[in-house]
């Protein structure tokens, strides 16, 4: 048995750009239908037609997550043309920087309501679908920062952890109901978000530099590396896991006090 979605038909929020779009265009090649919801439609209509040419299914529907009627919206027009939706990834999310005094409220706002209230409302328009269907699997992009925090983060390291907290939530609800939620917490990793973060600063390429140091592999993860463990979460191979958060994060999450410790610390001038 191979991960297999053939027959099946997926929703990707942020589908158009970064670990939604492989995400969605991995869906896709093991089988599934699958609708990019995005705010962008250049990307998104951009993506779709590519995997079309290279005969896959796929639709966009332009949305912002952050409004509920325009996720129920988008989540009923993609079901009425793929038919019985059974998988949900929710991607879509910004990043902005601020401590919990330099943050402005509009900010603050701004990210809850993408990552927190935006997966609410998605998971709100697609239960009543995947109840319809008999079950099916939600997988939720969390962070590194769904359990622990980056300096200047408030609002991002808040919302990833609610994301965390609403995941085992939904999971324990309907597990009975055959539907299963889990939540991914990538490192960093090389899509148009990391780019656009790391050009805030006076050396970008510095700021790539650090960030692969900071994972045990040594490197910044690829957006496919990402994917496969969402389709994984999503398949029927993860078939007994349900409330899980999953590191994929090249180590990230492991060495005590980081990788700068470990360089530096206890232990380090000892022959390995
Ligand atoms: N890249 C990383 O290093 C990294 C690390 C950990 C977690 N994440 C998380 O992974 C997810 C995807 O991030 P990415 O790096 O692919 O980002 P990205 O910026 O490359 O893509 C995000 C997508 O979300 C869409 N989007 C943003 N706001 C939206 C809204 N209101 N409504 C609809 N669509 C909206 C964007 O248009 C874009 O297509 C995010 O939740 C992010 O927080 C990313």
């Amino acid at each position: 048995m191979s991960i297999d979605f053939a027959g099946k038909v997926a929703v990707v929020t942020g589908g158009a750009m970064g670990i939604g779009a492989t995400t969605a265009e991995l869906l896709c090649q093991l089988g599934a239908r699958t609708a990019v919801l995005d705010r962008d439609g250049v990307q998104g209509l951009k993506l779709v037609n590519d995997l079309a040419d290279k005969g896959m299914q796929a639709s966009f529907h332009a949305c912002d997550v952050a409004d509920a009627d325009s996720v129920q919206q988008a989540v009923d027009e993609a079901t009425r043309l793929h038919g019985a939706l059974q998988v949900v990834v929710h991607s879509a999310g910004i990043q902005r920087y601020g401590n919990a005094l330099s943050v402005t409220l509009e900010g603050w706002r701004e990210i809850l309501s993408v990552h927190v209230d935006g997966c609410f409302h998605l998971v709100r328009s697609a239960l009543p679908h995947l109840l319809a269907a008999g079950g099916g699997s939600i997988v939720i992009v969390g962070s590194v920062q769904s359990v622990t925090a980056v300096v200047n983060s408030a609002a991002y390291v808040t919302a990833k952890h609610a994301l965390a907290g609403f995941t085992r939530s939904v999971a324990l609800d309907f597990a009975a109901r055959h539907i299963r939620a889990n939540c991914v917490m990538p490192g960093a990793i090389d899509t148009p978000m990391l780019r656009e973060a790391a050009s805030l600063a006076p050396d970008p390429a510095a700021v790539l530099r650090d960030c692969a140091r900071a994972h045990p592999l040594g490197r910044i993860g690829r957006p496919e590396e990402v994917a496969r463990a969402i389709a994984f979460l999503a398949s029927d191979w993860a078939s007994f896991i349900t409330g899980a958060t999953l590191s994929v994060d090249g180590g990230m999450l492991v060495p005590t006090g980081g990788m700068a410790f470990q360089e530096g610390g206890t232990g380090s001038a000892a022959k390995q």
